[in-house]
């Protein structure tokens, strides 16, 4: 069911669970100020009770509420990327935040997002807790018709069409002098050398910095099978890019120029969610190509998918 602005932000007013748009992917959102609400999304997806939600804003001000504690750099990657894909983990007041929405941790996600309608209606609203909005497990949702795949036609939706990056917002996390990301995303790691002046590192799941990282995620029905070595395949179904070529055999699902990553990004999940919706049991999936930028991201998802 698609809703407009304002019957969005009454519905989240009045406790209930609305999916809406944000830059990176679609949100499955509810009022900070409903813990019930919050509860529900948890049943929804079938999330696990440990992994916290981001909080998102409208607003920077809105941040000094909680009674955060702001890391070095923190005015200057808020200054470079908000509103934008970057999520920070921050120390809190255990008291100024609902524990379901930080599964009980004593820090809190945040972001301020850029798409203008997830904008207003925060403003309408105030601030939301999302995760992003599909089955937990399953492609992130990057258009309306992918949240009805997985929630049906009835659900509530505010229609902010396609995703603009189609990759979830970077997390970042302070720890022993430095910042480290605990989730790739729509920043590449480079992106912020100019703020820092150094390449946050990359967390390894050796200890657990970000609980969403233990679990199973992005994945299609379809069995992935990835390769750096496609040109021996007959008859198979690959997922590749428009400016590459492939055995005439097999039949090519594109996801978009390799010379442009943003465009990968963006298509990543309608591919992968497109692979079910055909039916397609098995595919191979071309990863011939540097690991640095936004490509990092994308072979990262691509890893988890075919997990
Ligand atoms: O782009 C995005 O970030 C999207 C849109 C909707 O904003 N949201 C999103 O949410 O990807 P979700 O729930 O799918 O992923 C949030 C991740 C999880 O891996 C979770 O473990 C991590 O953020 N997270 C949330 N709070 C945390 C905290 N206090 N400490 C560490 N990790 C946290
Ligand atoms: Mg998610």
């Amino acid at each position: 069911m698609r809703l407009s602005l304002n019957q969005a932000a009454d519905l989240l007013k009045q406790g209930y669970v609305v999916a809406v748009p944000t830059e990176t992917v679609y949100g499955l959102a509810a009022s900070l100020n409903y813990q019930k609400s919050i509860e529900k999304i948890y049943e929804l997806k079938g999330r696990p009770s440990n992994n916290p939600l981001i909080i998102h804003l409208s607003d920077l001000s809105i941040l000094d509420s909680y009674e955060i504690t702001k890391p070095p750099f923190f005015e200057q990657l808020t200054e470079a990327f908000w509103p934008g894909p970057l999520t920070l983990v921050l120390p809190i007041n255990e008291e100024s935040i609902p524990s379901n929405a930080r599964a009980g941790l004593p820090t809190a996600a945040f972001r301020i997002p850029s798409h203008p309608l997830i904008l207003e209606l925060l403003n309408l609203t105030g601030p939301l807790v999302m995760p992003s909005a599909n089955l937990s497990g399953k492609p992130s949702a990057t258009s309306p018709e992918h949240v009805e795949n997985d929630f049906g036609l009835e659900f509530p939706i505010l229609d902010g069409g396609a995703c603009r990056h189609g990759l979830e917002s970077t997390i970042l996390y302070y720890e022993e002098n430095s910042w480290k990301i605990v989730r790739q995303g729509a920043i590449s790691q480079e992106s912020f050398y100019h703020v820092l002046g150094y390449n946050p590192l990359i967390a390894g799941t050796s200890k657990i910095l970000c609980p969403g990282q233990l679990y199973r995620h992005y994945a299609p029905q379809a069995k992935l099978i990835l390769s750096h070595q496609l040109s021996h395949l007959k008859n198979e179904v690959i997922i590749g890019f428009s400016d590459k070529s492939y055995p005439e055999s097999c039949r090519v699902i594109s996801l978009g120029r390799i010379s442009h990553p943003e465009e990968v990004g963006e298509n990543l999940y309608s591919v992968l969610r497109e692979l079910d919706r055909r039916g397609i049991e098995k595919a191979w999936v071309d990863i011939d190509f540097p690991r640095e930028g936004l490509l990092l991201t994308i072979a990262e998802r691509l890893e988890r998918a075919a997990k």
